[in-house]
């Protein structure tokens, strides 16, 4: 069994027995795959530029009536509520027309404790994501609101800022505009539709802590599924111990920014 436990949230520090969440810094174990897991994510994590990403997305759909956004390992929802914001922002008053187009996004996690904090709608913000919500959002008051209650999430490991870790409310312009399921993505990556290359599937900060061969694998199953134009995107720990960027190009991807590759 290929046991990962707890963390330190230093990129540079990673490997295979090291993994880690920031919002949700927490130990479990998960019997998935064989591998247990810890987590680690934020809002508008620094391991992609979202203003970027938010523009370059509306410009390459700009001629497809749907898109398909799917997301795997989405956690406690941070990345979905990035992208979501991001999308957004970059859509000034053609916010609408986004919605229709891009959203519910479909965000699937495997942990069902986590998927629990998802769907709650709270989310634990430390003063990093304060900062990074203020950085990419014009008010983030029009997308999160101040709460009494507070969100426990079992197994929780606290880190040193955690003092400072402030419960917030999704607004509804952000939780109707989300699915939060319970899947296994090596099991779901099979199921991906894409009907016309109008898929953009985010998987990030995962696949990086399982063995070379099964991110291989699911990185083909991705390119059998995917269509050209479709978008895959990945995170900065994907590509710590595997060569995710040489992978990815031979199985029929082409870079277009940093962490995002699109089916050629
Ligand atoms: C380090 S977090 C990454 C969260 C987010 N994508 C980010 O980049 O901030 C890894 C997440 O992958 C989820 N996960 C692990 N194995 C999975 C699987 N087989 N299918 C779906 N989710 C999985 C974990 O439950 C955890 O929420």
């Amino acid at each position: 069994m290929n046991r990962i436990t707890y963390i330190d949230t230093n990129y540079g520090q990673i490997n295979r027995n090291n993994v880690s969440f920031k919002a949700n810094r927490r130990t479990y174990e998960q019997d998935v795959n064989d591998v247990s897991m810890g987590c680690y994510t934020g809002l508008f994590r620094g391991d992609i530029n979202w203003r970027r990403l938010g523009a370059y997305i509306l410009s390459h759909f700009n001629n497809k009536d749907n898109v398909n956004l799917v997301m795997f390992a989405s956690s406690d929802g941070s990345e979905a509520y990035s992208t979501i914001i991001s999308l957004l922002e970059a859509a000034g008053d053609r916010k609408n027309q986004i919605v229709k187009k891009f959203f519910p996004v479909k965000a699937y996690d495997y942990d069902r404790e986590i998927l629990c904090a998802a769907k709650s709608g709270l989310i634990n913000l430390e003063p990093d994501d304060r900062m990074a919500m203020q950085m990419y959002c014009e008010d983030y008051q029009d997308y999160f609101t101040e709460t009494d209650k507070s969100l426990f999430i079992k197994n929780e490991e606290k880190s040193p800022s955690a003092r400072n870790v402030k419960t917030m409310k999704a607004k509804k312009v952000l939780t109707d505009n989300v699915r939060f399921v319970r899947a296994d993505m090596f099991l779901k990556v099979r199921e991906l539709d894409d009907e016309d290359g109008n898929t953009i599937l985010m998987c990030r900060n995962a696949l990086g802590y399982f063995e070379n061969d099964k991110i291989e694998k699911f990185i083909k199953d991705v390119s059998n599924r995917l269509k050209t134009g479709s978008l895959f995107i990945v995170g900065v720990h994907d590509s710590v111990l595997f060569d995710v960027d040489s992978c990815l190009k031979e199985n029929g991807f082409e870079k277009v920014m940093d962490k995002v590759y699109k089916k050629t």
